[in-house]
């Protein structure tokens, strides 16, 4: 075969997926497999949002778009970020794209050189890892772990950052450890980003699933701030729109513009009349989010008490998202790894998770609860009892 391009060596092929087509074979072999693989909500999209798209097609909105995204999609994000961001971005300093993924993979592209450095928070959202090197760069992670609760102290941002510094990608709350950051951490990426001159792509695409804490934006920490970052979010996780692909980010004037022409080259605009649900989406009232967010809360609640209640498992408890991400080095035998466990748990319990050494977490499994609390309380229940019964 003819030599594909170096590019693509860049990207790793994925475990997850590897684990999801597994959890599939053998549900269909007649397996009673319990997933809490899913990276996405396992609500339907609001019947509101639906109708407003079916109403765009019926209306012929069925043409290009502007690349950014039409004016209207434009002002609904705009108005989105004031309301409930703080955060002053015009429609011309909005790109909307096919995801938020999108938007990131645009920010990269827009902002990094080869050899530059793009600091990270391990564990951190595998994606990132390949489009910094997609984009020419190199991660340079900072390690976490379940004792800090998956926070990097203040001494690590500041020995992170290296004359190659060109960006720092802020994920709050994250996948995969549902942490959030607290202001003192933003303060000090922020004084950093100021300081070095570097980018800060923030990813809040888990913005509205928080419990008990309040989402703050980074760029709302000062003008300084706010002229070095890019705020990335979307529709995707929020109004569980994850297949339409609705992402956006607001910019300085001079970055959205660079995104938005080398968007002209590679998407053109994300799909016309998903955009006109993503406006439905975001004009819908707080309560039909609320009753998503509380549902999130009570499986958090019932998922983190449940994993440590396991000898030797330690789970911190997340404050945002819909995933749990729990330590389980002290259950693993002599040199066995997260993936062996995980494979074993798929193999032998029917039990579907994701290896944490797929986001730079070894030691540990991710466990999305964007499944029903009855599904949550076997699939633990059946956890607990392997473990117990492999320790025989
Ligand atoms: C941290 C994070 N950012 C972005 C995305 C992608 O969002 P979208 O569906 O808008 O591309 C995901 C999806 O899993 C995610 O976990």
């Amino acid at each position: 075969m003819r030599p594909l391009a170096d590019r693509i060596s860049l990207i790793k092929p994925s475990p997850t997926l590897a684990i999801t087509a597994k959890a599939r074979r053998l549900k269909q072999e007649g397996h009673d497999v319990i997933s809490f693989g899913a990276g996405e909500p396992d609500f339907d999209t609001p019947k509101p949002i639906c109708e407003r798209a079916i109403e765009a097609i019926r209306q012929g909105e069925t043409r290009y778009t502007p690349s950014a995204g039409t004016m209207a999609l434009r002002e609904a994000v705009s108005r989105k970020f004031e309301r409930e961001n703080g955060l002053s971005y015009s429609p011309d300093q909005i790109v909307a794209s096919c995801g938020a993924k999108h938007s990131i993979f645009n920010a990269l592209q827009v902002t990094i050189n080869p050899g530059d450095e793009v600091i990270l928070v391990a564990p951190y959202w595998m994606t990132y890892a390949d489009q910094i090197r997609l984009a020419g760069g190199e991660p340079r992670v900072i390690h976490t772990d379940a004792q800090t609760g998956f926070v990097p102290t203040l001494d690590q941002l500041r020995g992170a950052v290296t004359s190659k510094t060109r960006a720092m990608i802020v994920n709050s709350p994250s996948n995969p450890t549902g942490a959030i950051q607290s202001r003192e951490t933003m303060k000090e990426i922020a004084s950093l980003a100021i300081r070095h001159d570097f980018w800060i792509i923030t990813d809040e695409i888990y913005e509205r699933l928080v419990y008990g804490v309040e989402h703050q934006s980074i760029a709302k920490l000062g003008q300084e701030v706010y002229d070095r970052t890019i705020t990335v979010a979307g529709c995707s996780k929020t109004y569980a729109m994850t297949g339409w692909r609705i992402g956006y980010a607001g910019a300085p004037i001079d970055v959205a513009r660079a995104m938005s022409m080398l968007q002209d080259q590679v998407t053109s605009n994300p799909t016309a009349f998903a955009q006109a649900g993503a406006i439905a989406a975001l004009e819908m009232p707080d309560s039909a989010i609320e009753a998503m967010r509380k549902e999130f809360e009570a499986r958090r609640d019932l998922i983190v008490s449940k994993l440590n209640a396991i000898p030797g498992v330690r789970c911190p408890n997340p404050g945002g998202a819909f995933y749990a991400f729990a330590d389980f080095s002290q259950c693993l035998r002599g040199d066995e790894s997260d993936l062996e466990l995980a494979n074993e748990l798929l193999d032998q319990a029917y039990l579907a998770v994701v290896p944490g050494s797929v986001f730079e977490g070894p030691g540990c499994l991710r466990f999305s609860y964007a499944t029903s609390r009855e599904e949550i309380a076997r699939g633990i229940d059946r956890l607990a009892e392997y473990l117990d019964a492999r320790k025989a």
